[in-house]
């Protein structure tokens, strides 16, 4: 499965209406995805007009989504009021691929979470060291002559996953596990105890900023929860 497949799987079962997705490039998960409501958060959408034209055609309800030009931390803080009253049910993160962002878009999102609401996470399993390279963006990672790269790029976003599974080892509120598809899919659920006041604990930490590529490849199924791609299906299943 690929990561619009699995989106739209998670909307269509749990029948959400508020997508959001932070990091939206040219917009073809965006605009292909089909919700009610759908907000796009890129600081540098790269989506032609034509495109955009285009998707209105295949999805009229395309004509209604609302695009935000700024990162995806001036999003959470301009929209802070909106969020409240019109919260997330699906959320796709795949804008900086680096592990404090990628857990404060986590966090962020979780805070704006409807009850049954759902995280899909991009590039949570990066399939060689050169495409888990820590660095700022693909452009940025091309830059530092990295062993073997193949402008294959991931980023560190998988010690975001590994932190909030030792994190909630202590709250057991969260459903945390990463598909093995499209760079690994990672997926993070709210259970029903989970309350936001729990988050207060949970922040950057060098601890998980300075693990090796090494670390992930020696445990993946333990570090990140890896699960095989039909797992989201039977998951799905068992939570209605
Ligand atoms: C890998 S692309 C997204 C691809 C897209 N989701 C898709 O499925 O085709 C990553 C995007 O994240 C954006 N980005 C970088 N930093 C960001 C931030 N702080 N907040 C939101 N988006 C960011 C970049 O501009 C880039 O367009």
């Amino acid at each position: 499965m690929n990561r619009l497949e699995v989106i739209q799987l998670l909307i269509n079962h749990t029948k959400a209406k508020n997508y959001l997705e932070i990091g939206v490039f040219d917009g073809r998960t965006f605009l292909e995805v089909k919700a009610k409501r759908k907000h796009a958060v890129d600081p540098s959408m790269k989506i032609s007009n034509r495109y955009k034209f285009h998707s209105i055609r295949y999805d009229f309800k395309n004509l209604m989504n609302k695009y935000f030009h700024q990162t995806s931390d001036a999003y959470f803080e301009s929209q802070q009021k909106k969020l409240e009253q019109n919260k997330i049910d699906v959320a796709f993160i795949d804008g900086l691929h680096t592990y404090t962002q990628t857990l404060m878009d986590v966090k962020n999102v979780l805070i704006h979470l409807n009850t049954k609401g759902i995280i899909v996470m991009h590039d949570c399993s990066p399939p060689t060291k050169a495409s888990g390279w820590p660095a700022n963006s693909l452009e940025n990672a091309i830059t530092l002559n990295i062993p073997d790269f193949k402008n294959e790029w991931c980023g560190d976003s998988w010690k975001a996953i590994h932190h909030l599974i030792e994190w909630n080892k202590k709250f057991n509120a969260l459903d945390i596990f990463v598909l093995n598809c499209d760079y690994g899919l990672g997926i993070v659920k709210p259970k029903n105890n989970f309350s936001v006041s729990m988050l207060d604990s949970l922040k950057p930490d060098s601890i998980y900023e300075t693990l090796s590529y090494e670390f992930l490849n020696s445990n993946r199924s333990g570090v990140i929860n890896l699960k095989e791609e039909n797992y989201i299906r039977e998951y799905l299943n068992k939570n209605p």
